[in-house]
Protein backbone atom coordinates (compact mmCIF):
# COMPACT_ATOMS: atom_id res chain seq x y z
CA UNK A 1 0.00 0.00 0.00
CA UNK A 2 2.74 2.41 0.62
CA UNK A 3 3.19 3.03 -2.69
CA UNK A 4 0.05 4.15 -3.39
CA UNK A 5 -0.08 6.72 -0.89
CA UNK A 6 1.24 9.87 -2.57
CA UNK A 7 -0.89 9.50 -5.02
CA UNK A 8 -4.24 8.62 -3.40
CA UNK A 9 -6.67 10.14 -0.91
CA UNK A 10 -7.43 7.98 2.13
CA UNK A 11 -10.24 8.26 4.78
CA UNK A 12 -11.50 6.71 7.98
CA UNK A 13 -14.32 3.79 7.50
CA UNK A 14 -17.56 3.81 9.70
CA UNK A 15 -15.57 1.07 11.19
CA UNK A 16 -12.33 2.97 11.78
CA UNK A 17 -10.54 1.49 9.05
CA UNK A 18 -8.22 3.82 7.01
CA UNK A 19 -8.80 2.96 3.37
CA UNK A 20 -8.40 4.54 0.06
CA UNK A 21 -11.21 6.44 -1.43
CA UNK A 22 -9.59 7.56 -4.70
CA UNK A 23 -6.84 9.10 -6.65
CA UNK A 24 -5.04 12.27 -5.92
CA UNK A 25 -6.61 14.71 -8.04
CA UNK A 26 -3.19 16.34 -8.94
CA UNK A 27 -2.57 13.60 -11.37
CA UNK A 28 -4.96 15.06 -13.90
CA UNK A 29 -2.44 17.66 -14.40
CA UNK A 30 1.04 15.48 -14.30
CA UNK A 31 -1.01 13.49 -17.18
CA UNK A 32 -2.18 16.42 -19.06
CA UNK A 33 1.23 17.72 -18.85
CA UNK A 34 3.04 14.98 -19.64
CA UNK A 35 0.65 14.27 -22.50
CA UNK A 36 1.59 18.57 -23.84
CA UNK A 37 5.29 17.56 -23.08
CA UNK A 38 5.06 14.45 -25.60
CA UNK A 39 3.26 16.78 -27.90
CA UNK A 40 6.13 19.33 -27.90
CA UNK A 41 9.37 17.45 -27.83
CA UNK A 42 7.98 15.14 -30.68
CA UNK A 43 6.49 17.71 -33.17
CA UNK A 44 10.11 19.38 -32.55
CA UNK A 45 12.03 16.63 -33.33
CA UNK A 46 10.09 16.13 -36.59
CA UNK A 47 10.26 19.68 -37.86
CA UNK A 48 14.37 19.99 -36.99
CA UNK A 49 15.85 16.94 -36.45
CA UNK A 50 14.38 13.93 -38.06
CA UNK A 51 15.52 12.88 -41.38
CA UNK A 52 13.20 11.64 -44.34
CA UNK A 53 11.78 8.31 -44.39
CA UNK A 54 13.39 5.23 -46.05
CA UNK A 55 12.20 2.20 -47.04
CA UNK A 56 13.64 -1.05 -48.48
CA UNK A 57 13.09 -2.15 -51.87
CA UNK A 58 11.01 -1.06 -54.17
CA UNK A 59 7.27 -2.03 -55.12
CA UNK A 60 7.06 -3.92 -58.77
CA UNK A 61 5.13 -1.29 -61.09
CA UNK A 62 3.26 -3.89 -62.60
CA UNK A 63 1.50 -4.66 -58.83
CA UNK A 64 1.20 -0.78 -58.46
CA UNK A 65 -0.25 -0.65 -61.22
CA UNK A 66 -3.04 -3.14 -60.90
CA UNK A 67 -4.37 -1.59 -57.66
CA UNK A 68 -7.25 0.50 -57.65
CA UNK A 69 -6.94 4.26 -57.30
CA UNK A 70 -8.61 4.36 -53.27
CA UNK A 71 -7.43 1.53 -50.89
CA UNK A 72 -10.29 0.25 -48.67
CA UNK A 73 -8.95 0.67 -45.10
CA UNK A 74 -11.68 0.52 -42.41
CA UNK A 75 -15.34 -1.04 -43.27
CA UNK A 76 -18.22 0.99 -42.49
CA UNK A 77 -18.43 -1.20 -39.24
CA UNK A 78 -15.26 -0.52 -37.79
CA UNK A 79 -15.61 3.30 -38.51
CA UNK A 80 -18.86 3.39 -36.90
CA UNK A 81 -17.37 1.87 -33.76
CA UNK A 82 -14.57 4.32 -33.69
CA UNK A 83 -16.67 7.26 -34.05
CA UNK A 84 -19.19 6.06 -31.45
CA UNK A 85 -16.25 5.12 -28.99
CA UNK A 86 -14.26 7.96 -29.68
CA UNK A 87 -17.52 10.12 -28.18
CA UNK A 88 -18.28 7.71 -25.38
CA UNK A 89 -14.53 8.79 -24.65
CA UNK A 90 -14.98 12.04 -24.62
CA UNK A 91 -17.40 12.35 -22.72
CA UNK A 92 -16.60 10.21 -19.91
CA UNK A 93 -13.05 12.26 -19.56
CA UNK A 94 -14.96 15.69 -19.36
CA UNK A 95 -17.54 14.75 -17.12
CA UNK A 96 -14.57 12.53 -14.84
CA UNK A 97 -12.92 15.30 -15.01
CA UNK A 98 -14.28 18.70 -15.44
CA UNK A 99 -15.47 18.89 -11.95
CA UNK A 100 -12.81 17.82 -10.65
CA UNK A 101 -10.99 20.70 -11.61
CA UNK A 102 -13.41 22.95 -10.75
CA UNK A 103 -16.66 23.06 -12.91
CA UNK A 104 -18.79 21.99 -11.29
CA UNK A 105 -22.29 20.16 -12.74
CA UNK A 106 -24.55 16.89 -12.17
CA UNK A 107 -21.73 15.03 -13.96
CA UNK A 108 -22.82 11.11 -12.64
CA UNK A 109 -25.81 10.40 -14.63
CA UNK A 110 -24.18 11.32 -18.15
CA UNK A 111 -20.94 9.36 -17.06
CA UNK A 112 -22.46 6.38 -16.38
CA UNK A 113 -24.54 6.76 -19.46
CA UNK A 114 -21.51 6.96 -21.98
CA UNK A 115 -19.25 4.61 -19.84
CA UNK A 116 -22.28 1.85 -20.80
CA UNK A 117 -22.03 3.48 -24.13
CA UNK A 118 -18.12 2.70 -24.37
CA UNK A 119 -18.81 -0.68 -22.51
CA UNK A 120 -21.21 -2.00 -25.07
CA UNK A 121 -19.38 -0.75 -28.09
CA UNK A 122 -15.83 -2.26 -26.81
CA UNK A 123 -18.16 -5.81 -26.52
CA UNK A 124 -18.71 -5.58 -29.46
CA UNK A 125 -15.01 -4.48 -31.15
CA UNK A 126 -14.29 -7.57 -29.60
CA UNK A 127 -16.03 -9.47 -31.15
CA UNK A 128 -16.32 -7.97 -34.45
CA UNK A 129 -12.11 -8.07 -34.56
CA UNK A 130 -12.04 -11.32 -33.67
CA UNK A 131 -14.68 -12.91 -36.24
CA UNK A 132 -15.14 -10.24 -38.98
CA UNK A 133 -11.35 -8.39 -39.24
CA UNK A 134 -8.06 -9.97 -39.00
CA UNK A 135 -7.30 -10.27 -35.26
CA UNK A 136 -3.84 -10.58 -35.67
CA UNK A 137 -2.61 -7.29 -37.92
CA UNK A 138 -3.11 -5.59 -34.57
CA UNK A 139 -0.23 -7.77 -32.48
CA UNK A 140 3.23 -6.76 -32.53
CA UNK A 141 4.61 -9.74 -35.05
CA UNK A 142 8.62 -10.84 -35.36
CA UNK A 143 8.33 -8.65 -38.56
CA UNK A 144 7.78 -5.66 -36.64
CA UNK A 145 10.31 -6.09 -34.09
CA UNK A 146 13.38 -7.13 -36.68
CA UNK A 147 12.56 -3.51 -38.36
CA UNK A 148 12.08 -1.43 -34.98
CA UNK A 149 15.32 -2.95 -34.11
CA UNK A 150 16.67 -1.64 -37.59
CA UNK A 151 14.92 1.51 -36.76
CA UNK A 152 16.56 2.50 -33.44
CA UNK A 153 20.11 1.76 -34.78
CA UNK A 154 19.94 3.80 -37.42
CA UNK A 155 18.98 6.80 -35.24
CA UNK A 156 22.16 6.10 -33.36
CA UNK A 157 23.72 6.54 -36.67
CA UNK A 158 24.91 3.25 -37.05
CA UNK A 159 24.46 1.46 -40.40
CA UNK A 160 22.16 -0.79 -40.68
CA UNK A 161 19.55 -1.23 -44.11
CA UNK A 162 16.55 0.58 -43.94
CA UNK A 163 13.07 -1.41 -42.90
CA UNK A 164 10.43 -2.52 -44.67
CA UNK A 165 7.41 -0.19 -45.69
CA UNK A 166 5.17 -1.11 -43.04
CA UNK A 167 1.84 -3.93 -42.38
CA UNK A 168 -1.64 -2.52 -42.13
CA UNK A 169 -0.90 -0.89 -38.67
CA UNK A 170 3.47 0.07 -37.83
CA UNK A 171 4.81 -1.12 -34.57
CA UNK A 172 3.93 2.52 -33.17
CA UNK A 173 0.28 1.77 -33.82
CA UNK A 174 0.39 -1.67 -32.21
CA UNK A 175 1.86 -0.77 -28.80
CA UNK A 176 -0.92 2.34 -28.88
CA UNK A 177 -3.52 -0.03 -28.99
CA UNK A 178 -1.80 -2.59 -26.42
CA UNK A 179 -1.59 0.69 -23.90
CA UNK A 180 -5.29 1.79 -24.63
CA UNK A 181 -5.97 -2.48 -24.05
CA UNK A 182 -4.83 -2.04 -20.48
CA UNK A 183 -5.89 0.95 -19.39
CA UNK A 184 -9.38 0.85 -21.27
CA UNK A 185 -10.09 -2.47 -19.94
CA UNK A 186 -9.24 -1.67 -16.61
CA UNK A 187 -11.45 1.80 -16.39
CA UNK A 188 -14.50 -0.44 -17.92
CA UNK A 189 -13.92 -3.52 -15.59
CA UNK A 190 -13.75 -1.16 -12.56
CA UNK A 191 -16.76 1.32 -14.10
CA UNK A 192 -19.22 -1.78 -14.04
CA UNK A 193 -18.92 -2.80 -10.97
CA UNK A 194 -19.08 1.22 -9.46
CA UNK A 195 -22.49 1.20 -11.10
CA UNK A 196 -23.93 -0.64 -8.10
CA UNK A 197 -23.14 2.76 -5.85
CA UNK A 198 -24.88 4.77 -8.03
CA UNK A 199 -28.36 4.85 -9.41
CA UNK A 200 -28.74 3.50 -12.94
CA UNK A 201 -31.72 1.85 -14.35
CA UNK A 202 -29.89 -1.82 -14.43
CA UNK A 203 -29.83 -2.79 -11.08
CA UNK A 204 -30.66 -2.07 -7.66
CA UNK A 205 -28.31 -0.04 -5.84
CA UNK A 206 -25.70 -2.24 -3.86
CA UNK A 207 -23.06 -0.11 -2.12
CA UNK A 208 -22.30 -3.05 0.51
CA UNK A 209 -20.96 -5.25 -2.79
CA UNK A 210 -17.75 -4.88 -1.52
CA UNK A 211 -15.56 -4.49 1.77
CA UNK A 212 -14.37 -0.33 1.86
CA UNK A 213 -10.83 -1.18 1.03
CA UNK A 214 -11.74 -3.22 -1.97
CA UNK A 215 -14.26 -0.43 -3.38
CA UNK A 216 -11.46 2.04 -2.29
CA UNK A 217 -8.67 0.23 -4.64
CA UNK A 218 -11.47 -0.14 -7.06
CA UNK A 219 -11.82 3.84 -7.62
CA UNK A 220 -8.35 4.45 -7.31
CA UNK A 221 -7.89 1.85 -9.99
CA UNK A 222 -10.39 3.51 -12.18
CA UNK A 223 -8.94 7.35 -11.62
CA UNK A 224 -5.34 5.64 -12.69
CA UNK A 225 -6.58 4.13 -15.96
CA UNK A 226 -8.69 7.51 -16.70
CA UNK A 227 -5.70 10.07 -15.68
CA UNK A 228 -3.70 7.49 -18.13
CA UNK A 229 -6.53 8.04 -20.48
CA UNK A 230 -6.11 11.78 -20.67
CA UNK A 231 -2.42 11.24 -21.87
CA UNK A 232 -3.40 8.62 -24.35
CA UNK A 233 -5.99 10.58 -25.79
CA UNK A 234 -3.82 13.89 -26.37
CA UNK A 235 -1.15 11.65 -28.00
CA UNK A 236 -3.73 10.00 -29.92
CA UNK A 237 -5.52 13.29 -31.38
CA UNK A 238 -2.16 14.93 -31.82
CA UNK A 239 -1.41 12.41 -34.42
CA UNK A 240 -4.31 12.35 -36.23
CA UNK A 241 -3.92 15.78 -36.94
CA UNK A 242 -0.19 15.87 -38.03
CA UNK A 243 0.02 16.75 -41.34
CA UNK A 244 2.03 13.51 -42.72
CA UNK A 245 -0.78 11.68 -41.04
CA UNK A 246 -3.88 13.70 -42.74
CA UNK A 247 -4.39 10.56 -44.99
CA UNK A 248 -4.73 7.82 -42.56
CA UNK A 249 -7.31 9.96 -40.25
CA UNK A 250 -9.38 10.57 -43.61
CA UNK A 251 -9.55 6.96 -43.76
CA UNK A 252 -11.54 6.85 -40.61
CA UNK A 253 -13.99 8.83 -41.85
CA UNK A 254 -14.29 7.74 -45.72
CA UNK A 255 -13.03 4.41 -45.13
CA UNK A 256 -10.30 4.42 -47.97
CA UNK A 257 -6.50 5.91 -48.91
CA UNK A 258 -5.47 7.23 -51.83
CA UNK A 259 -2.79 4.52 -53.67
CA UNK A 260 0.10 6.69 -53.56
CA UNK A 261 0.29 7.50 -49.90
CA UNK A 262 -0.38 2.90 -49.49
CA UNK A 263 2.44 2.39 -51.81
CA UNK A 264 4.61 4.87 -50.31
CA UNK A 265 4.11 3.73 -46.61
CA UNK A 266 2.61 0.42 -46.96
CA UNK A 267 3.88 -3.55 -48.19
CA UNK A 268 1.49 -4.60 -50.52
CA UNK A 269 2.46 -8.33 -48.88
CA UNK A 270 2.23 -7.52 -45.45
CA UNK A 271 -0.94 -5.69 -46.09
CA UNK A 272 -2.72 -7.37 -49.21
CA UNK A 273 -5.30 -5.19 -50.69
CA UNK A 274 -8.48 -7.93 -50.97
CA UNK A 275 -8.63 -8.79 -54.67
CA UNK A 276 -12.25 -7.40 -54.11
CA UNK A 277 -11.23 -3.99 -54.83
CA UNK A 278 -9.20 -4.89 -57.44
CA UNK A 279 -12.21 -6.68 -59.09
CA UNK A 280 -13.95 -3.79 -58.62
CA UNK A 281 -11.62 -1.40 -60.43
CA UNK A 282 -11.80 -4.11 -63.50
CA UNK A 283 -15.87 -4.40 -63.20
C1 LIG B 1 -12.78 5.47 -20.10
C2 LIG B 1 -12.80 6.55 -19.48
C3 LIG B 1 -13.24 6.77 -18.06
C4 LIG B 1 -12.74 7.74 -17.27
C5 LIG B 1 -11.66 8.74 -17.65
C6 LIG B 1 -13.41 7.66 -16.00
C7 LIG B 1 -13.13 8.46 -14.91
C8 LIG B 1 -13.83 8.46 -13.71
C9 LIG B 1 -13.49 9.24 -12.55
C10 LIG B 1 -12.28 10.16 -12.41
C11 LIG B 1 -14.44 9.01 -11.62
C12 LIG B 1 -14.49 9.62 -10.22
C13 LIG B 1 -14.06 8.59 -9.30
C14 LIG B 1 -13.83 9.03 -7.92
O1 LIG B 1 -14.51 9.93 -7.42
O2 LIG B 1 -12.93 8.44 -7.34
C15 LIG B 1 -15.39 8.08 -12.16
C16 LIG B 1 -16.50 7.59 -11.53
C17 LIG B 1 -17.39 6.66 -12.05
N1 LIG B 1 -17.24 5.99 -13.25
FE1 LIG B 1 -15.81 6.34 -14.64
N2 LIG B 1 -14.35 6.66 -16.04
C18 LIG B 1 -14.27 6.07 -17.28
C19 LIG B 1 -15.02 4.98 -17.71
C20 LIG B 1 -16.13 4.47 -17.04
C21 LIG B 1 -16.94 3.38 -17.52
C22 LIG B 1 -16.67 2.59 -18.80
C23 LIG B 1 -17.95 3.20 -16.61
C24 LIG B 1 -19.10 2.22 -16.59
C25 LIG B 1 -19.17 1.13 -17.26
C26 LIG B 1 -17.77 4.17 -15.56
C27 LIG B 1 -18.57 4.30 -14.46
C28 LIG B 1 -18.33 5.14 -13.39
C29 LIG B 1 -19.20 5.26 -12.26
C30 LIG B 1 -20.50 4.50 -12.02
C31 LIG B 1 -18.62 6.21 -11.41
C32 LIG B 1 -19.18 6.69 -10.11
C33 LIG B 1 -18.98 6.94 -9.17
C34 LIG B 1 -19.50 7.46 -7.88
O3 LIG B 1 -19.94 8.60 -7.83
O4 LIG B 1 -19.42 6.68 -6.95
N3 LIG B 1 -16.64 4.93 -15.85
N4 LIG B 1 -14.98 7.75 -13.45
Amino acid sequence: MGILKPITEWATSPWGQNVPIHIAWFLIWVCAIAGLLFLIVHSIYIQYFAKAEEFAGDIPPTLAASLPPRIPRHSLVARLFHWIMAASMFTLLFTAFLPKVGVRFDWVTYHWIAGTVLTVSVLFHIIHASFWLDFWAIWPDREDLQDAWKRVQRFMGKPAPPPRRFAKYPLENKLYHGAIIATGLSAIGTGVFMLFRVRTIFFTRNPYLFSDMTWGLMYVLHGLAGVGLIALVMVHVYFAVRPEKLDITKSMIFGSMRREFYLKHYDPQRWVVKESSRMDRKA
